[in-house]
């Protein structure tokens, strides 16, 4: 029987959907450190980490019967992805399974904004009563502009619309605008027009620094600010500015340049102690939903790629979108330089087997073929593939003959 090794508390739902592709798996609450993560992983083909476990070059050198890394959440950072495709070794990760969680945020903090209610909040907390309307406000027919129109930011709009707000968006990339939002053809139009202006972009290096004090002046005044994005995004120093003066009526921030390393860590920001400022550590995406929805899709991905050779949404292989198929498979992860397909095909009709179908994929220094066959695989075809000079792994599907 496979085995799979799932560390650091991954959400049930993944060992049941490996046990039934029939893996042996065993589960672990806490993360590993090199020598042990080495250890534990003898015999292991598929490994199932969070972020606080490093796939290190080294690790993966010493236990070359690894095939699949899968990442239970979005960063694949703690796993050093070239040297796991050079080892032939598939990284998945989780980029959309926490979207949901971060829109929903997002609304409740537009909410919460607007009726200032983490100053009711303090206030009542510390025992005074002070029941007013001034300065609160519905969010209904107030316009809302998202930077960003992509998985979170595209989401945001029509729970917006739903609750009554005017939609405005600006994406570098022409993006459809769904329900009744509008385009914006730049980040000033957007930021003179919105209410409420929140930030959904990725995390490519030209957005550090995106949002400063010039961006700040510009959004109309008393409007509220949204930061669920990335930290470096925004100049934090500008902003506490802005409320200071009274220019930005309220802002909610997830996301910070510097965040702690651990649970419990001190936290500094010159954000801290803001009237009408929400700062969360960053729990954007952070439900059990969420963590859930990472364990069913990541551990689909690990099972699509060890039993059909699928590696769609890899973060560092070519990728391939594969059914099962009756037909025998191999599927060669090679180097990626000329002549290897027709080797390929040669050595398959030197062993009098026909190619029933094939597919190609070029990453890199990569290339990924994975061949169907018409009959059983024979054991010195599968030698002559794997002594193929380019060859990087070979990985079979189906039987094999003898
Ligand atoms: N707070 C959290 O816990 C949490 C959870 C999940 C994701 N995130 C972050 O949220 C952000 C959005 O996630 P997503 O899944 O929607 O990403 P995405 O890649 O689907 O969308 C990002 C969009 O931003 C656009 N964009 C990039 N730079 C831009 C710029 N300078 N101006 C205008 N548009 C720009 C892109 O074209 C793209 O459409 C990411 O930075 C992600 O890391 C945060």
């Amino acid at each position: 029987m496979p085995r799979a090794l799932l560390l650091e508390n991954i959400d049930p739902v993944a060992a049941d959907l490996l046990g039934s592709a029939g893996y042996e798996v065993e589960s672990l609450r806490g993360a590993l450190d090199e020598a042990d993560l080495v250890a534990a992983l003898d015999g292991v083909e598929v490994l199932g980490i969070r972020s606080k476990t490093q796939v290190t070059g080294e690790v993966l050198r010493r236990r070359p019967g690894l095939a699949a890394v899968g990442a239970f959440c979005i960063g694949t950072n703690q796993i050093d992805l070239a040297a796991a495709a050079t080892a032939g070794v598939a990284v998945f990760n989780a980029p959309y399974s926490n979207t949901r969680s971060v829109v929903e945020m997002a609304i409740a903090e537009i909410i919460c904004l607007a009726r200032r209610l983490v100053d009711r909040d303090r206030a009542l907390h510390a025992g005074t009563w002070d029941k007013s309307a001034a300065g609160s406000h519905e969010v209904r027919g107030r316009t809302l502009g998202i930077v960003g129109y992509g998985n979170i930011g595209s989401q945001l709009s029509v729970l917006a619309e739903a609750l009554g707000m005017r939609v405005l968006f600006y994406d570098l990339e022409d993006k459809l605008a769904l329900g009744n939002a509008q385009a914006c053809g730049s980040l000033e139009e957007l930021l003179e027009r919105a209410e409420t202006v929140t930030l959904h972009v990725d995390g490519r290096a030209g957005n550090a620094g995106l949002f400063g004090a010039e961006q700040f002046a510009r959004m109309r005044r008393r409007s509220l600010f949204l930061n669920l994005s990335r930290g470096f995004v925004v100049d934090h120093e500008a902003l506490r500015d802005h409320i200071l003066s009274g220019h930005i009526a309220g802002a909610a921030v997830d996301v910070f340049p510097d965040e702690p390393r651990e649970q419990g860590d001190a936290f500094g920001s010159v954000l801290r102690g803001l009237p009408n400022v929400i700062l969360t550590p960053h729990v954007g995406g952070s439900t059990q939903e969420a963590q859930h929805d990472i364990g069913r899709f990541v551990a689909g991905k690990l099972v699509d790629y060890t039993r059909t050779g699928t590696t769609t949404l890899s973060v560092n292989l070519p990728t391939v979108a594969l059914h099962g198929s009756s037909a025998a498979r191999f599927a060669l992860l090679h180097r990626n330089v000329p002549g290897v397909l027709a080797r390929v095909d040669a050595l398959v009709g030197e062993h009098g087997l026909n190619v029933d179908g094939q597919v190609l994929a070029t990453r890199g220094e990569l290339g990924y073929a994975v061949t169907d066959v018409s009959a059983a695989l024979p054991p010195d075809l599968l030698a002559a593939l794997e002594a193929l000079p380019e060859s990087v792994r070979l990985t079979t599907f189906g039987h094999r003959a003898g």
